[in-house]
């Protein structure tokens, strides 16, 4: 499919924008306005009559998951020459890591700490998206994630909300590139607004019960961003908040959103999400489900129909103003004109990249390099070494699975476009290595252990063992992917038959969350953390075993030693009666009918501690990397003012590598307890065997600030403490001080 070149000079003022809207809007009938409010689903390769008939009538503002280039054509014509207007559609996908040419899942892309190439494998997704009329994709999703009970962890870009929102703002600028109207741009849509990653115990769609200081110091920052970032939409979530559904909830549609923000793009909701207000128990109907999703700022209304059948009454009725009514059709239009819809001027057609192009394929290849995390590497058993091995064994179900490693939420990638894990170490390893495949599990679910006397058959015989476990991509995702176990199946039976052996074992993971391994890893050798990689995980991972490539990626969410846990993540609240490791006595030190208050009275699990198994940030490479002579520009931050804080990075080890140098701050005391750390900057440095650089990151007070008792957004004067390293347990630290040269001890952003 050819996209839409706009005419050569396209000036839009924001004057002019707004008056073609409010043209349009004055021409329209009510029926015409409610139809821009409405997103149903395509017909999947065709247009049935009765969508051609609304499309006609000026039903339909929007249609989703239709992907036939030609279908999207007729669509488009039907809307542009056979309706009053000429209002074409907004084609929506969800194209949230890749559309042919997939990416790492989300969260493996947040494992790259890498802004570049996030922004490049949205731009790859928006052109091959477009290439097939795709104008608008569900993404970037930036609910925290600090619960990997929780299926949809998966797509989002972890715990930390500033990781969270640098990431997606790359995402964004690579779906919208740097005009919305230009071909192979797509409207991005932040997701889900808001509160959806703190559902209860995991459970996906369950109740989040929230401080509005939390929601707004962690789960809002990530949306905040997003809207700076100019996002085009907002996708509402299906999330209970506090009592009030997302998606009538007027304090995050109309208060935050729109007059805090001063967002001005369209809001849609999630699926049905309207009606199902009735099923959360706020309303008693649809008629009244529309009417509280209308009033609180919930423009579109996704594949439910109850806009259409409700709103010309309630308009007519004024129980929805009609000022709201042409304000929510305003934010469509506006959404429209943005992306070029309502150019005037014919089009000229412009070819956009095929899919699965070389281009696509290698950028694909090095967001999976850059995503995989290694996080044991004993006996330095890793790069492995084709010189020195005679025979290799690969085990695993999904160590030559296509559909497997592409993971969730894939529609249009194809397994059969997927480059696997055992080819490519075949490739990699040579000829003169033999390399022996077993199954051992028939799945990542199957309990049987039938296949368990092959895979030792084929270990034995070899000088390592590459083992590719861990989930499915259905076992994570939506609905059904909330899980409480650790790794499923008969996996970990299966790493201890073969850790018997005693051969080099090397583990590589592919999951869509951080599942809880404590039993697993003591018993292998190296650990790679490869999430659902894409598209080309297989040539990225067998690079990676090799040594063609180093692991440079680093945790961006905790790994739980248990899922009893969880939620487990760095920025914890101290508390009154914080643990520390010499509080921590093992279950089994603990003598029987010892004093009630012997096991240590403070905040730890006597089962597991209060330390995940490798925290947030962690990551090692082939090589080593040092900090040393952390240093601050000045020991004062004032308001206007920016403190500069330096620390020497040094390649300590014999080859290069790169790092993720991460910059940590904490407010030990302020006037609400404030995380033990955040994360306030990081940077990706590539070094040379030996090489030292010294790394600089620019604080203001704004990365200080945060939603105090008043809500209000400020940073408060006071003592402050900076830690540099290579992830949340860094230790290198300085101090200095926030004053407010003002004089009012808060400095407002
Ligand atoms: C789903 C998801 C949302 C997705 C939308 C469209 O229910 O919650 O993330 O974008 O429907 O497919």
């Amino acid at each position: 499919m050819t996209a839409t070149q706009p005419p050569a000079v396209r000036v839009e003022r924001a004057g002019e924008a707004e008056w073609r809207i409010a043209e349009l809007l004055a021409r329209m009938t009510l029926e015409e306005k409610i139809g821009q409010l409405t997103l149903v689903p395509g017909g999947g390769g065709h247009v049935p009559p009765s969508l051609a008939e609304e499309i006609r009538a000026g039903r339909i503002g929007a249609v989703l998951n239709e992907v036939d280039p030609g279908t999207v054509t007729e669509l488009q014509r039907l809307a542009r020459e056979e309706s009053r207007l000429g209002i074409p559609l907004l084609v929506g996908r969800d194209v949230i890591h890749g559309f042919r040419t997939i990416f790492p899942i989300p969260l493996g892309q947040a494992a790259t700490w890498s802004p570049a190439l996030v922004e490049r494998g949205a731009r790859v997704a928006a052109l091959e998206a477009a290439a097939a009329g795709v104008n608008w994709t569900f993404a970037p999703m930036v609910d925290i994630g600090r619960d990997p009970r929780w299926g949809r962890v998966a797509e989002c870009l972890g715990e930390d909300p500033l990781l969270a929102s640098r990431l997606a703002e790359a995402m964004i600028r690579g779906f919208q590139g740097e005009d919305l109207a230009q071909p192979g741009s797509i409207a991005a849509c932040v997701k889900h607004f808001a509160g959806y990653g703190a559902c209860e115990a995991g459970r996906d769609y369950a109740a989040t019960s929230l401080p509005e200081t939390e929601l707004r110091n962690v789960h809002l920052r990530p949306f905040r961003a997003a809207v700076a970032a100019g996002v085009a939409s907002v996708m509402t979530s299906f999330s209970d908040v506090n009592g009030l559904p997302a998606t009538a909830n007027p304090l995050l549609l109309r208060d935050i959103l729109r007059r805090e923000w001063g967002f001005d793009g369209l809001v849609v909701s999630d699926w049905e999400s309207v009606p199902q207000l009735a099923v959360h128990g706020l309303t008693a109907d649809d008629r009244a489900s529309a009417r509280e999703a209308a009033l609180a700022g919930c423009d579109m209304e996704m594949t439910s129909r109850t806009y259409t059948d409700h709103l010309p009454a309630l308009v007519r009725a004024a129980e929805v103003p009609p000022a709201q009514l042409d304000a929510m059709v305003a934010n469509v239009l506006r959404t429209k004109l943005r992306l070029g819809l309502l150019e005037r001027a014919p089009a000229l057609s412009v070819t956009l990249p095929a899919p699965l192009n070389d281009a696509h394929r290698a950028a694909a290849y090095e967001a999976a390099v850059a995503s995989v995390v290694l996080l044991k590497n004993d006996r330095a058993v890793l790069p492995l070494d084709p010189a020195r091995l005679r025979s290799l064994a690969v085990i695993g179900p999904l160590a030559d699975d296509g559909h497997e490693q592409m993971g969730t939420w894939v529609f249009d990638g194809r397994a059969e476009d997927s480059a696997t894990i055992l080819p490519a170490l075949r490739a990699r390893a040579g000829e003169q290595v033999e390399v022996r495949y077993a199954r051992g599990v028939d799945t990542t679910r199957s309990l049987g252990q039938e296949g368990f006397d092959q895979a030792v058959a084929v270990a034995q015989d070899a000088d390592a063992v590459v083992l590719c476990l861990g989930e499915e991509s259905i076992l994570s995702g939506k609905r059904t992917a909330a899980r409480t176990s650790g790794s499923p199946g008969a996996q970990a039976a299966l790493v201890a038959r073969l850790a018997r052996l005693g051969k080099p074992l090397i583990l590589v993971v592919l999951a869509g969350r951080a599942l809880a391994l404590a039993e697993v890893v003591p018993q292998v050798d190296a650990l790679l953390y490869a999430w659902h990689p894409g598209t080309m995980g297989g040539p990225a991972i067998a690079d990676l075993l090799f040594g063609v490539s180093a692991p440079s990626g680093r945790l961006p969410v905790s790994l739980p030693r248990a899922v009893g846990q969880v939620p487990i993540y760095y920025a914890q609240r101290r508390t009154g009666k914080p643990a520390w490791p010499a509080q921590v006595i093992p279950l089994d030190a603990i003598p029987a009918r010892a004093g009630q208050t012997s096991v240590g009275n403070t905040s730890y699990h006597l089962d597991a501690g209060f330390t995940p198994l490798y925290p947030f940030g962690y990551g090692l490479s082939y090589t080593t990397f040092g900090y040393a002579a952390l240093a601050l520009s000045d020991t004062v931050l004032r308001r206007r003012s920016a403190l500069v804080v330096s620390v020497e990075v040094t390649n300590t080890g014999p080859r290069a590598g790169e790092d993720v140098v991460q910059c940590y701050v904490g407010d030990p005391v302020a006037s609400l307890t404030r995380p033990v750390r955040e994360l306030v900057a990081f940077a990706r440095v590539a070094l040379a065997a030996g090489e030292r650089r010294t790394v600089h990151f620019t604080l203001t007070a704004a990365d200080l600030a945060f939603h105090g008792r008043d809500h209000r957004l400020r940073a408060e004067a006071g003592e402050f403490r900076v830690w540099v390293g290579g992830n949340a347990e860094a230790t290198l630290e300085a101090r200095f001080h926030l004053v407010d040269d003002a004089g009012h001890g808060d400095l407002a952003r």
